[in-house]
């Protein structure tokens, strides 16, 4: 979605706007512009890539001063064009701003201040903005943004400046991501913190509708009455390196590998000598006892984590669990019990229908549980309870690292629940906590496959359609499978119930089609070996996922990948790991943009 980086200090702007623009690229975007303050406002905006945007800045000698703001846009209202993207300036000139998010409400103000006798030149709910900030501009950036935002209904970001304000920088969020960095040499505002990370490590994270002013050396932050707030500095310990490609081709290979230093820092501390302990939740025997139903939610590849977690949590725990994809959910009326739990997942945390779904459930009086990566997140900040992932930035849109820490965190709350409920045994429990234990080294052995998976990518690259089947929760895990192979390589792709295939499916077979079968299921194996002989006599040819050590796989499957032994109910993080590694090489063989696939963003931040 769109990205916004602002800057005021003593540095030039400009390369500090690009730096930071680029380093949100992987939001997507199809345009990108900055304004920059040099005794007037200098506005550069192109559609395209930030190159075409760093040529167009150099051919104007630069775009020199100490302050500014910078966009990459995501086009929702009106098409992607130089017109259309930001930052927008009020008729007059006088404002620049920039925004994220959706203005709901923008035809009635767009009416509303064309009777001001106001013209718009973009198609752009976020021109209005500009405008209507100009409208109520009257010396005073704080009181004209106050007064904008009681006039706007929908999500933003805005970073704005003023003409006659040589020395200030407004901001602002509701339901939409802006933090602001505090350097030693300047002040700034970012969507996110690798946008600042080369800058600072000291952030202020906003609530909704805090406004900040930002000037050289000086941030103060207010309520919507004009009271000064005194914010804590939330600081962070990442490395440059962890948001920058540490020499992979692609940030989502880099992120493959540091899948288990992730699972490491997510597991580790959590598993005691003692069994599983929770940080960042309160739930007493009695609260757990008292659950009637969880109901977990999520998008994308964090709902495929929530259909392995009902597998896990039903089997440990004896709880119903309800699975709902979030845009679903939000708007279904859900039945939601006193006494459920609701959980909420979410890489980024700033999932627009996620978000939505959350704040669905606790108008329904239901506690909120969030599995989340992005600290201080919306997501994180608005539910009762957070369990964080640990992943560090997750910069590829293919969510990797993101996904399997989810599901590490699904097997702890399983596991602690089951324990408290007294559904398992202390022993049961310790012998969990071991397999548990050895997921990240698993994972380590796993991503020696890398080579073999080059490999099969080179043979199947072309493939037309590709079909990944599996039963319990190897379909669970078949559904990411498939999501990571559709979205990076552009092949299409399907994850089936293995049962469900002669219901309809089995008709698509035909003679080469590439079958990929999740097999380790132990309880399931011989029902799933029959399916993979259905799709073998129909010309199929099988790549089988199996369990170290079962050879009976290899009598019908033309190739197996096998995984490390571990409890049935943790495969699903074993499974994943080479369905990346031939996602990603087959997306690269065909030439694929594997971090940045096309039409897609990182955190969809609007519905
Ligand atoms: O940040 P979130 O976990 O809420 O994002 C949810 C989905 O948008 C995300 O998992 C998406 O499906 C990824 N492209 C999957 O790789």
């Amino acid at each position: 979605m769109c990205g916004i980086v602002g800057y005021i200090g003593c540095e030039q702007a400009a390369p500090i706007l690009l730096e930071g623009l680029k380093r949100l690229e992987y939001r997507g975007y199809d345009s990108a512009g900055i304004s920059i303050y040099q005794e007037t406002i200098q506005t550069i905006k192109t559609k395209g890539r930030l190159a075409d945007l760093e040529e167009k800045v150099n051919q104007l000698g630069g775009a020199m001063g100490n302050m500014g703001i910078g966009h990459t846009r995501w086009a929702t209202h009106g098409v992607p064009s130089d017109i259309n993207s930001h930052p927008h300036l009020s008729q007059n000139g006088r404002i620049s701003l920039v925004h994220n998010g959706i203005i709901e409400n923008y035809m009635e103000l767009k009416k509303f201040l064309i009777e001001q006798g106001r013209t718009f030149v973009s198609d752009t709910d976020s021109e209005i903005a500009a405008q209507l900030f100009d409208y109520y501009y009257q010396g005073d950036m704080v009181d004209a943004l106050i007064h904008m935002i009681e006039k706007i209904r929908g999500s933003y970001a805005f970073g704005i400046m003023c003409r006659d304000k040589p020395d200030e920088l407004v901001a602002v969020r509701k339901d939409s991501p802006l933090l602001v960095g505090i350097g030693a040499d300047g002040n700034f505002i970012g969507s996110d913190i690798p946008a600042l990370l080369e800058y600072t490590r000291d952030y202020y994270l906003l609530e909704d509708n805090e406004i900040v002013l930002l000037k050289k050396n000086e941030v103060t932050v207010y309520n919507l009455e004009k009271n000064i707030i005194k914010k804590e500095i939330f600081h962070v310990d990442w490395d440059i390196s962890s948001a920058e490609k540490g020499g992979y081709d692609y940030f989502m290979m880099k992120e493959i590998m540091e899948q288990p230093e992730a699972l490491r820092k997510t597991l580790f501390p959590r598993i005691t000598e003692d069994g599983i302990q929770l940080d960042g939740v309160h739930f007493t025997k009695e609260d757990i006892d008292a659950i009637g139903r969880i109901h977990i939610v999520a998008c994308g590849s964090a709902w495929h984590a929530s259909v392995v977690g009902k597998y896990v949590i039903e089997e440990l725990t004896r709880i119903p669990v309800e699975v709902d994809l979030a845009s679903e959910f939000r708007y279904r009326n859900p039945i939601l019990n006193k006494g459920d739990l609701c959980v909420i997942v979410s890489q980024s945390g700033e999932t627009a229908d996620t978000l939505a779904a959350l704040r669905e459930a606790k108008r329904q009086g239901i506690r909120v549980l969030a599995i989340v990566n992005v600290v201080g997140s919306s997501i994180a900040r608005e539910a009762d309870d957070v369990i964080y992932t640990w992943a560090g930035p997750e910069i590829a849109v293919a969510t990797t690292k993101g996904y399997t820490t989810q599901l590490a965190v699904m097997y702890l709350i399983g596991l602690y629940f089951s324990y408290e409920k007294g559904r398992i045994s202390k022993e049961q429990l310790l012998q969990y906590c071991k397999a548990l234990h050895e997921i990240p080294q698993g994972t380590e052995k796993l991503l020696v496959l890398d080579e073999r998976m080059s490999q099969l990518a080179k043979v199947y690259a072309h493939s037309k359609d590709v079909f990944i089947l599996g039963r319990g929760i190897d379909y669970a895990a078949a559904m990411e499978s498939s999501l990571k192979l559709k979205e990076i390589s552009y092949i299409h792709s399907e994850a089936y119930a293995a049962g469900e295939l002669k219901h309809g499916t089995i008709s698509l077979i035909e003679d080469g089609t590439l079958v990929i079968a999740v097999a380790t299921q132990s309880h399931l194996f011989e029902k799933l070996l029959s399916n993979i002989k259905e799709v073998k006599a129909r010309g199929a040819k099988v790549i089988a996922i199996a369990i170290e050590g079962n050879k009976d796989i290899e009598t019908v499957a033309d190739e197996v990948v096998y995984i490390p032994e571990t409890e049935n109910i943790f495969t699903a993080s074993y499974n994943i790991i080479p369905m990346q590694l031939l996602s990603y090489y087959i997306a690269v063989e065909r030439g694929c943009d594997v971090d940045k696939p096309r039409n897609l963003a990182k955190s969809v931040t609007v519905e």
